[in-house]
């Protein structure tokens, strides 16, 4: 069991901090709650107090607070700091290192782990002041979970939404147990789902993925303790909680995401990227006209495994890909290895008789520089844990110095 200091910040988002503390308190840990005073415009210190089971601290200037115990103290006793939901204020004054009110002194007066859920308009969020201040408190090491992407109260999308409690709670327990799990300390980055390639405003060329493999597999990567860094087009599947997700539109985005989240220890290449875009998207959408069909000329789109599996200096130790075959797996399969350079391949038949894309389960055979090894079919995350379990060996058995050929 652990103590968490949990301080409540002033926004719409703070609703969702009552079912955080249920969830904390669910899974056993002890909550000791702070608001912030504009936090009560939107939760009421009784609610709040009611669920942690404990009183409620507000005030900098408490005295039988202080006489029980001084607010120094109250955020020394804690395992971790969290501050759900941080308005841009909130992240404003860390940043600066004020000590303004109760919450930003107990922030300044510790040396305990801090974790941030921000939670603020889009714009704000977007702002170079906010990204400025959000750059200096990862600098001085405070963990961050979330924005998350969506419609926002204000009516308008993007990202801004504070974490849903389940993934705050989820990265809550990974900064607690940071030394758990066979991967803990590794970072590894998994692309998942399809790319859509505009034609014009309305339309584009995409493909059947649902980016459930992928999002199992970051998922098991979790479970083993890694950071996950999950570059993922627009898939149905909900992408995994407590992964730090980029959310792509096309394969040059995704290109992009995944060369601004290198480093990392491991890649898996899991999206479907479509593999020609419209040379030239129309701004404006393309009219039917009698008889004359759109002459839509196609260009290729860069092949994201093969740029990473070819670094010459950064390539992470071990790069694994997917390979979507309908016909001659194995050999096909075989062949893209060597063409795309990465260490193990995962085949897997794609034929519409298979059921496989679309659906939960999956039947692979895995590539390596040692042959190839049939898996029997079983579900996209069964495959996930045991493809995160043999990485988690590889990784291992490398201590950190193995090279990519060598694996
Ligand atoms: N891949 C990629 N970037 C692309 C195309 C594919 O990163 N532009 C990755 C996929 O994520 C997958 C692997 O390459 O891990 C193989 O994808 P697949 O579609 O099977 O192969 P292609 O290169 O598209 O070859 P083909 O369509 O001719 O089979």
């Amino acid at each position: 069991m652990s103590h968490i200091l949990l301080i409540i910040g002033g926004g719409i988002a703070a609703y969702k901090s009552l079912d955080l503390i249920r969830q904390l308190s669910k899974a056993g840990h002890e909550v000791t709650p702070v608001m912030t005073k504009s936090a009560g415009e939107f939760v009421t210190p009784l609610s709040v107090s009611a669920l942690a089971g404990r009183k409620v601290h507000e005030a900098l200037f408490d005295l039988t607070a202080e006489a029980e115990m001084g607010h120094i103290q109250l955020s020394r006793v804690a395992d971790l700091l969290v501050v759900a939901p941080a308005t841009a204020d909130m992240m404003a004054r860390m940043a600066q290192g004020r000590a303004s009110d109760l919450a930003s002194t107990l922030l300044l007066a510790t040396d305990t782990p801090v974790m941030i859920a921000p939670a603020m308009n889009v714009r704000m969020w977007e702002h170079p002041a906010t990204q400025r201040n959000l750059a200096t408190l990862k600098g001085d090491g405070i963990m961050v979970v979330g924005p998350e992407e969506g419609e926002m109260a204000c009516g308008e999308y993007g990202p801004g939404r504070m974490s849903e409690p389940a993934a705050i709670l989820a990265a809550i327990e990974r900064a607690l147990r940071p030394d758990q799990g066979p991967l803990s300390g590794r970072h590894v980055l998994v692309t998942s789902g399809p790319t859509h390639e505009p034609i014009d405003p309305v339309r584009y060329i995409a493909n059947r993925s649902s980016g459930a493999q992928g999002t199992a597999i970051a998922e098991a990567l979790l479970r083993l303790g890694a950071r996950v860094t999950f570059v993922t087009g627009p898939a149905s599947a909900a992408p995994p909680m407590g992964a730090d997700v980029v959310k792509v539109e096309t394969a040059a985005e995704m290109l992009a995401a995944v060369e601004a989240a290198l480093p990392a220890d491991a890649a898996i290449f899991a999206a479907a990227v479509a593999d020609w875009r419209v040379e030239t998207a129309q701004a404006r959408k393309i009219k039917k006209q009698a008889g004359a069909l759109p002459g839509l000329s196609l260009a290729e789109n860069p092949d994201i495994l093969a740029r990473v599996a070819g670094m010459a200096v950064g390539r992470p130790e071990l790069v694994v890909g997917f390979a979507a075959e309908t016909d001659e797996v194995v050999s096909h399969a075989t062949a893209k290895r060597a063409r795309k350079g990465c260490d193990w391949i995962l085949a897997n038949d794609v034929s519409p008789e298979t059921g496989i894309m679309g659906g939960t389960e999956n039947a692979v055979t895995l590539i390596t520089g040692e042959g190839a090894e049939d898996w029997p079919r079983m579900s996209k995350s069964a495959v996930a844990d045991r493809l995160a379990q043999r990485l988690a060996e590889a990784l291992g058995a490398g201590d950190g110095t193995a090279s990519g050929g060598r694996i």
